[in-house]
Protein backbone atom coordinates (compact mmCIF):
# COMPACT_ATOMS: atom_id res chain seq x y z
CA UNK A 1 0.00 0.00 0.00
CA UNK A 2 1.75 3.38 -0.93
CA UNK A 3 0.47 6.63 0.94
CA UNK A 4 0.71 10.15 -0.49
CA UNK A 5 0.59 12.57 1.71
CA UNK A 6 0.54 16.23 -0.40
CA UNK A 7 0.78 19.54 1.04
CA UNK A 8 -2.71 20.82 0.48
CA UNK A 9 -5.87 19.50 -0.79
CA UNK A 10 -5.47 20.87 -4.59
CA UNK A 11 -2.60 19.00 -5.22
CA UNK A 12 -3.83 15.79 -3.44
CA UNK A 13 -6.85 16.17 -6.20
CA UNK A 14 -4.04 16.43 -9.38
CA UNK A 15 -2.38 13.64 -8.30
CA UNK A 16 -5.71 11.75 -7.74
CA UNK A 17 -6.90 12.86 -11.75
CA UNK A 18 -3.02 11.97 -12.83
CA UNK A 19 -3.10 8.88 -11.92
CA UNK A 20 -6.41 8.42 -13.57
CA UNK A 21 -5.79 10.09 -16.62
CA UNK A 22 -2.72 7.52 -17.00
CA UNK A 23 -4.67 4.40 -16.04
CA UNK A 24 -7.09 5.52 -18.85
CA UNK A 25 -4.11 6.08 -21.53
CA UNK A 26 -2.67 3.13 -20.64
CA UNK A 27 -5.26 0.86 -21.36
CA UNK A 28 -6.92 -0.29 -24.40
CA UNK A 29 -10.58 -0.58 -22.62
CA UNK A 30 -10.11 1.13 -19.53
CA UNK A 31 -12.66 -0.02 -16.71
CA UNK A 32 -13.24 2.65 -14.00
CA UNK A 33 -15.21 2.22 -10.41
CA UNK A 34 -15.94 5.84 -10.04
CA UNK A 35 -17.02 7.26 -6.43
CA UNK A 36 -18.98 10.10 -5.33
CA UNK A 37 -18.86 12.75 -2.63
CA UNK A 38 -17.49 16.17 -2.52
CA UNK A 39 -13.84 14.77 -2.53
CA UNK A 40 -14.43 13.52 -6.53
CA UNK A 41 -15.96 16.64 -7.40
CA UNK A 42 -12.88 18.29 -8.18
CA UNK A 43 -10.41 15.26 -9.47
CA UNK A 44 -13.47 15.00 -12.15
CA UNK A 45 -12.94 18.94 -12.47
CA UNK A 46 -9.50 18.18 -13.42
CA UNK A 47 -10.45 15.36 -15.56
CA UNK A 48 -12.64 17.27 -17.84
CA UNK A 49 -10.41 19.86 -17.93
CA UNK A 50 -8.04 17.50 -19.36
CA UNK A 51 -10.84 16.10 -21.63
CA UNK A 52 -11.55 19.26 -22.70
CA UNK A 53 -7.63 20.03 -23.57
CA UNK A 54 -7.56 17.57 -26.20
CA UNK A 55 -5.48 15.28 -24.13
CA UNK A 56 -8.22 12.67 -22.08
CA UNK A 57 -10.09 10.29 -24.67
CA UNK A 58 -13.09 8.76 -22.73
CA UNK A 59 -14.35 6.82 -25.96
CA UNK A 60 -13.05 3.49 -24.79
CA UNK A 61 -13.94 3.63 -21.00
CA UNK A 62 -16.13 2.06 -19.24
CA UNK A 63 -17.66 3.02 -16.39
CA UNK A 64 -19.20 1.40 -12.82
CA UNK A 65 -19.93 3.76 -9.43
CA UNK A 66 -19.93 2.40 -5.91
CA UNK A 67 -23.64 2.97 -4.89
CA UNK A 68 -26.61 4.59 -5.07
CA UNK A 69 -29.28 5.42 -2.64
CA UNK A 70 -32.67 3.43 -2.86
CA UNK A 71 -35.56 5.50 -4.02
CA UNK A 72 -33.47 8.00 -6.44
CA UNK A 73 -34.12 8.06 -9.70
CA UNK A 74 -31.75 9.81 -12.53
CA UNK A 75 -33.72 12.56 -12.56
CA UNK A 76 -33.35 13.41 -9.06
CA UNK A 77 -30.61 16.18 -8.40
CA UNK A 78 -29.86 14.06 -5.19
CA UNK A 79 -29.52 10.76 -6.83
CA UNK A 80 -26.02 9.65 -7.37
CA UNK A 81 -26.40 9.24 -11.12
CA UNK A 82 -27.74 13.11 -11.35
CA UNK A 83 -23.86 13.61 -9.47
CA UNK A 84 -22.02 11.54 -11.96
CA UNK A 85 -23.80 13.71 -15.23
CA UNK A 86 -23.42 17.04 -13.67
CA UNK A 87 -19.60 16.49 -12.94
CA UNK A 88 -18.25 13.85 -15.46
CA UNK A 89 -20.12 12.57 -17.42
CA UNK A 90 -22.06 15.33 -19.22
CA UNK A 91 -18.53 16.76 -20.17
CA UNK A 92 -16.89 13.91 -21.41
CA UNK A 93 -16.97 11.80 -24.66
CA UNK A 94 -17.83 8.45 -22.71
CA UNK A 95 -20.84 6.02 -24.75
CA UNK A 96 -23.74 6.19 -22.14
CA UNK A 97 -23.58 2.32 -22.90
CA UNK A 98 -20.50 1.97 -20.75
CA UNK A 99 -21.89 4.23 -17.93
CA UNK A 100 -23.48 1.82 -15.43
CA UNK A 101 -25.08 3.60 -11.57
CA UNK A 102 -27.07 1.11 -9.83
CA UNK A 103 -30.30 1.95 -10.21
CA UNK A 104 -31.90 3.26 -6.75
CA UNK A 105 -35.53 2.63 -8.41
CA UNK A 106 -35.41 -0.84 -9.67
CA UNK A 107 -38.55 -3.10 -9.58
CA UNK A 108 -36.24 -5.55 -7.71
CA UNK A 109 -33.59 -4.12 -5.80
CA UNK A 110 -31.98 -7.72 -5.19
CA UNK A 111 -32.23 -8.38 -9.15
CA UNK A 112 -30.18 -5.25 -9.55
CA UNK A 113 -27.91 -5.96 -7.45
CA UNK A 114 -26.88 -9.33 -9.06
CA UNK A 115 -27.40 -7.75 -12.70
CA UNK A 116 -24.32 -5.34 -11.41
CA UNK A 117 -22.35 -7.81 -10.29
CA UNK A 118 -22.32 -9.93 -13.77
CA UNK A 119 -22.44 -6.65 -15.53
CA UNK A 120 -18.72 -5.75 -14.06
CA UNK A 121 -17.75 -9.36 -14.96
CA UNK A 122 -18.64 -9.40 -18.15
CA UNK A 123 -16.77 -6.07 -18.82
CA UNK A 124 -13.26 -8.43 -17.72
CA UNK A 125 -13.28 -6.77 -14.22
CA UNK A 126 -12.84 -3.34 -12.69
CA UNK A 127 -9.23 -1.47 -14.01
CA UNK A 128 -8.93 1.01 -11.17
CA UNK A 129 -11.59 1.57 -8.42
CA UNK A 130 -11.41 5.48 -6.90
CA UNK A 131 -12.63 5.61 -3.50
CA UNK A 132 -13.39 8.12 -1.08
CA UNK A 133 -14.27 7.47 2.88
CA UNK A 134 -16.96 8.12 5.16
CA UNK A 135 -16.62 9.11 8.61
CA UNK A 136 -18.18 5.52 9.95
CA UNK A 137 -15.28 4.13 7.60
CA UNK A 138 -17.41 2.75 4.69
CA UNK A 139 -16.03 2.50 1.27
CA UNK A 140 -18.93 2.87 -0.77
CA UNK A 141 -21.79 2.48 1.12
CA UNK A 142 -20.14 -0.06 3.37
CA UNK A 143 -21.23 0.75 6.64
CA UNK A 144 -20.14 -1.00 9.86
CA UNK A 145 -20.17 -4.22 10.18
CA UNK A 146 -19.68 -4.99 6.16
CA UNK A 147 -18.21 -8.50 5.58
CA UNK A 148 -14.97 -8.50 2.94
CA UNK A 149 -16.45 -10.63 0.84
CA UNK A 150 -19.31 -8.87 0.98
CA UNK A 151 -20.91 -8.28 -2.98
CA UNK A 152 -23.28 -6.04 -4.13
CA UNK A 153 -26.67 -5.30 -2.23
CA UNK A 154 -28.77 -3.45 -0.42
CA UNK A 155 -27.86 -1.76 2.82
CA UNK A 156 -28.99 0.32 5.63
CA UNK A 157 -27.37 3.40 5.92
CA UNK A 158 -25.98 4.28 9.26
CA UNK A 159 -27.11 7.24 11.25
CA UNK A 160 -23.77 9.07 10.95
CA UNK A 161 -23.79 8.34 7.50
CA UNK A 162 -26.94 10.42 6.91
CA UNK A 163 -25.94 13.01 9.01
CA UNK A 164 -22.73 13.68 7.40
CA UNK A 165 -24.73 13.27 3.98
CA UNK A 166 -27.28 15.59 4.76
CA UNK A 167 -26.02 18.91 3.09
CA UNK A 168 -27.50 17.88 -0.20
CA UNK A 169 -30.84 17.42 1.66
CA UNK A 170 -31.72 20.69 3.36
CA UNK A 171 -29.55 19.55 6.18
CA UNK A 172 -32.17 17.11 7.76
CA UNK A 173 -30.94 13.40 7.75
CA UNK A 174 -34.22 12.49 8.08
CA UNK A 175 -34.19 13.21 4.49
CA UNK A 176 -31.58 11.41 3.83
CA UNK A 177 -32.54 7.56 2.52
CA UNK A 178 -32.14 5.39 5.00
CA UNK A 179 -31.28 2.45 2.56
CA UNK A 180 -29.06 2.37 -0.48
CA UNK A 181 -27.29 -0.15 -2.89
CA UNK A 182 -23.54 -0.36 -3.01
CA UNK A 183 -20.89 -2.58 -4.56
CA UNK A 184 -19.57 -5.11 -1.40
CA UNK A 185 -16.13 -5.09 -0.15
CA UNK A 186 -15.73 -7.83 -1.91
CA UNK A 187 -16.42 -6.34 -4.91
CA UNK A 188 -14.51 -3.91 -4.61
CA UNK A 189 -11.34 -6.03 -3.66
CA UNK A 190 -11.32 -7.49 -6.64
CA UNK A 191 -10.60 -4.16 -8.58
CA UNK A 192 -6.83 -4.75 -9.76
CA UNK A 193 -6.40 -1.32 -8.37
CA UNK A 194 -7.79 0.92 -5.56
CA UNK A 195 -7.40 4.36 -5.23
CA UNK A 196 -8.75 5.87 -2.08
CA UNK A 197 -8.39 10.01 -1.81
CA UNK A 198 -9.26 12.07 1.91
CA UNK A 199 -8.51 15.60 2.47
CA UNK A 200 -9.27 18.02 5.14
CA UNK A 201 -9.32 17.65 8.92
CA UNK A 202 -12.85 16.17 9.47
CA UNK A 203 -10.88 12.70 7.75
CA UNK A 204 -7.77 12.69 10.21
CA UNK A 205 -9.61 10.59 12.59
CA UNK A 206 -10.80 7.75 10.63
CA UNK A 207 -7.81 7.96 8.43
CA UNK A 208 -5.95 6.92 11.06
CA UNK A 209 -8.18 4.33 12.26
CA UNK A 210 -8.04 2.52 8.46
CA UNK A 211 -4.50 2.83 8.44
CA UNK A 212 -3.35 1.65 11.60
CA UNK A 213 -6.37 0.16 13.43
CA UNK A 214 -7.25 -3.32 13.19
CA UNK A 215 -8.62 -4.82 9.95
CA UNK A 216 -11.70 -5.30 10.85
CA UNK A 217 -15.35 -5.39 9.51
CA UNK A 218 -16.20 -2.79 11.40
CA UNK A 219 -14.22 -0.41 9.64
CA UNK A 220 -14.38 -1.23 5.82
CA UNK A 221 -11.98 1.25 5.05
CA UNK A 222 -9.28 -1.40 6.33
CA UNK A 223 -9.58 -4.28 3.58
CA UNK A 224 -7.97 -1.64 1.54
CA UNK A 225 -4.37 -2.99 3.69
CA UNK A 226 -5.81 -6.30 2.25
CA UNK A 227 -4.89 -5.35 -1.56
CA UNK A 228 -1.37 -5.41 -3.01
CA UNK A 229 -1.71 -2.37 -5.62
CA UNK A 230 -3.65 0.45 -3.21
CA UNK A 231 -2.43 4.13 -3.19
CA UNK A 232 -3.80 6.20 -0.60
CA UNK A 233 -3.85 9.73 -1.38
CA UNK A 234 -4.47 12.61 1.57
CA UNK A 235 -3.29 16.23 2.43
CA UNK A 236 -1.44 16.89 5.53
CA UNK A 237 -4.83 17.87 7.14
CA UNK A 238 -6.50 14.55 6.29
CA UNK A 239 -2.96 12.95 7.60
CA UNK A 240 -2.48 14.94 10.72
CA UNK A 241 -3.39 12.19 13.09
CA UNK A 242 -2.29 9.44 11.19
CA UNK A 243 0.50 7.57 13.21
CA UNK A 244 2.93 6.59 10.43
CA UNK A 245 5.66 3.62 10.69
CA UNK A 246 8.98 5.18 11.49
CA UNK A 247 11.34 4.06 8.67
CA UNK A 248 14.91 3.31 10.43
CA UNK A 249 18.04 3.65 8.80
C1 LIG B 1 -20.66 9.11 0.38
C2 LIG B 1 -20.30 8.05 -0.63
C3 LIG B 1 -18.94 7.49 -0.33
C4 LIG B 1 -17.94 8.63 -0.16
C5 LIG B 1 -18.36 9.53 0.96
C6 LIG B 1 -17.36 10.65 1.25
O1 LIG B 1 -21.04 8.58 1.59
N1 LIG B 1 -21.23 6.95 -0.64
O2 LIG B 1 -18.54 6.64 -1.40
O3 LIG B 1 -16.68 8.08 0.12
O4 LIG B 1 -19.61 10.06 0.58
O5 LIG B 1 -17.84 11.88 0.83
P1 LIG B 1 -17.06 13.24 0.87
O6 LIG B 1 -16.04 13.18 -0.20
O7 LIG B 1 -18.10 14.27 0.57
O8 LIG B 1 -16.46 13.38 2.20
Amino acid sequence: MDVIVTDNPAQAFHRAADMIATEIRAIRKPVLGLATGRTMESIYRLLVRQHKAGTLDFSSTTSFNLDEYVGLGPENPNSYRHYMQEHLFAHVNMRLSGIHVPDGIAPDLDAECTGYEAAIRASNGIDLQLLGIGETGHIGFNEPPSAFDSRTRVVELDAITRRQNSGMFGNDPERVPSRALTMGVGTILEARRLLLVAVGAGKASIINEALNGPICENVSATAIRLHDKATIILDEAAASLWKRPTIRP
